[in-house]
């Protein structure tokens, strides 16, 4: 029976679930080169940069700022079993308000205004206040100017650009103005001391929410780690792979990190995870140093004398070692990447172009492209792509929890391919050589309080927020042929965490079919703007249908089959 206890509980729920929606940043449309941002999507960001504290501007994150004012405590909500009380809710909406009312009073009056009316409505001390408004003086008339094209047109001529940072904008507004030369990092320098405190949070609430579905530390875990990432996040991905070894890095007398040390056990107060890492192809080139720390770090944990119980790498090391009479080089092997001057795994490309029969056949592709170990053996020699299927296979069969962190507002999992290639990619491997599919998460590591995020739960808040979202796809639309290609690649690249790991679950073709397709109205604009996108994202429905992933009535089926018959009758047409 349900009580009306557990009613204001699911109640609550479900208004934390639509507050996580609504106050997801999305592009509303695509960035158009050389064109500024405007209005509302500026507004947006705004909102979303001052969420969040900024030593470098001594600034502090305005909604703590504005919480402490009003004398409310806002917990930072933990990944899962939050009980929010409807007490909480009101107050966080209050806080919301305030800072609503600051920035648009910033917007249409300047920072001297919404620091006097902070004080006003929140009592905000306008010596707290200033540091923030000045950064965002300073950002927003960044976000009004736009060099792109003056630059590109440099670029071709040969002349000097001004270099800048590579990174989130929310993460680092000092990549403002855009239009710059692009520079990376020092990889020396991964990861920072801030990205390893944070991943120190990250890592103990993915092991938490493991712990709490299944009842027990993963005895081992498959983590991707992206160049690009790690150069926004300054290594967070790779701090992660760190602390769930059980090390912290080392830095030598030039500050550089080249060595790991282990944390005690009782400071640690868990188990040493083993973690295998598939870095990209890019990662390899980027953070050749950083790949090394990463193979050192298994091998110096595989080596502490701990008991097994504790030390999940040296017991999986030593075992592979006894049951396979292997040599410890070929049992510690944890890191791998695709042959030297490869890139990417082909998971994506067989996916989108339908050419897998078997399920197997994709996670065994992962495989192939991936089981190239990189690091240095017992007597310090580099491995530099040296082919190890074996190692990997092996690796892989005793994972149980797959994870890839997100750092970016701006790319999502259902934006691009790369995410159900890499994290779907390995997903699917591991089903296969574990015998049981791992459990699979992701990190919201930006979000102000760095959640973790099972993949379903990812690709409904993906589809909410983006894909079925009016908001995003009428921003799409707005661009005409590009926009509707973008809605079919979201349908695709879902259609991709179906193939790769069964995360999709039907009522998001079924929203999908009642929303692009079946709405007479919209199914005219998009085959109007695009009918080629038109017919593919009708045809990706009707191949989830019939590949098992997604079911519904014969009779939606018969309309899109109709559907998709009009659309070729009209392509030829076209053509
Ligand atoms: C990377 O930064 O490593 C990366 C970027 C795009 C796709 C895959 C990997
Ligand atoms: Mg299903």
């Amino acid at each position: 029976m349900t009580t009306s206890s557990d009613r204001d509980r699911r109640v609550l729920e479900i208004h934390e679930r639509l507050v996580e929606i609504e106050q997801r940043l999305i592009p509303t449309g695509l960035h158009v080169f050389g064109q500024p941002s405007e209005g509302k999507e500026r507004a947006d960001l705004l909102r979303m940069i001052v969420s969040f504290d900024r030593p470098e501007a001594h600034a502090r994150a305005l909604p703590a700022l504005v919480a402490e004012a009003l004398g409310i405590d806002i917990p930072v909500a933990s990944s899962i079993n939050t009980e929010v009380t409807e007490k909480e809710l009101a107050q966080r909406e209050q806080v919301s308000a305030v800072i609503d009312g600051a920035l648009r009073t910033f917007i249409a009056s300047g920072s001297d205004r919404a620091i006097t009316e902070l004080r006003s409505t929140a009592n905000v001390n306008p010596d707290d206040s200033r540091p923030i408004f000045a950064l965002l003086e300073k950002i927003s008339q960044q976000l009004e100017t736009n060099v792109e094209i003056e630059s590109l047109l440099r670029a071709l001529r040969g002349e000097f650009i001004a270099p800048g940072p590579g990174a989130d904008i929310v993460q680092n507004p000092a990549i403002l103005p855009t239009g710059r030369n692009t520079h990376a990092i020092n990889p020396y320098s991964v990861p920072s001391e801030v990205a390893f405190a944070r991943a120190e949070v990250v890592a103990n609430r993915l092991l938490d929410r493991y712990c709490d579905e299944h009842g027990r530390y993963p005895q081992a875990m498959a983590l991707v780690l992206w160049g690009l990432d790690n150069i926004k996040t300054q290594g967070e991905g790779v701090a992660q792979a760190l602390w769930l070894l059980g090390v912290r890095p080392v830095r030598d007398g030039l500050n550089r990190v080249t060595q790991v040390a282990p944390i005690p056990l009782a400071e640690l107060k868990r188990p040493r995870i083993d973690v295998v890492m598939t870095v990209s192809g890019i990662f390899r080139d980027l953070f050749s140093p950083t790949v090394e720390l990463l193979d050192t770090a298994v091998r110096l944990v595989a080596q502490l004398d701990e008991p097994a119980e504790l030390n999940y790498v040296r017991r999986n090391v030593l075992e592979q070692m006894c049951a396979d009479k292997t040599e410890f080089d070929d049992a510690a092997v944890r890191v791998f990447s695709n042959a030297p001057g490869n890139y990417g795994t082909n998971v994506n490309f067989m996916v989108l172009d339908s050419q897998w029969q078997s399920d197997n056949t994709l996670g065994d592709l992962f495989v192939t492209r991936k089981c190239f170990a990189y690091g240095r053996d017992s007597r310090g020699r580099r491995i530099e792509g040296q082919e190890a299927r074996a190692a990997m296979d092996r690796a892989l069969t005793r994972v149980e929890a797959t994870y890839q962190n997100i750092d970016t507002f701006e790319i999502g999992i259902t934006d691009v391919d790369h995410y159900f290639e890499y994290l779907g990619g390995i997903s699917k491997a591991v089903e296969k050589r574990a015998n049981a599919r791992p459990a699979i998460y992701l990190s919201d590591s930006l979000s102000r309080d760095m959640k973790i995020r099972t993949l379903e739960e990812t690709v409904q808040l993906e589809t909410r927020a983006k894909t079925l979202n009016p908001k995003w796809y009428e921003g799409m639309l707005q661009h005409g042929f590009r926009g509707v290609a973008e809605i079919e690649n979201h349908v695709s690249n879902t259609f991709g965490w179906s193939a790769t790991a069964d995360a999709v679950d039907d009522w998001i073709y079924t929203e999908v079919a009642e929303t692009f397709l079946l709405d007479d109205e919209m199914l005219d604009r998009l085959r109007t703007l695009n009918p080629h996108s038109a017919h593919n994202l009708v045809s990706r429905l009707l191949e989830a249908n019939g590949r098992g992933y997604w079911d519904t009535d014969p009779q939606m089926l018969e309309r899109l089959r109709e559907i998709a018959g009009e659309l070729e009758d009209q392509l030829e047409g076209v053509a």
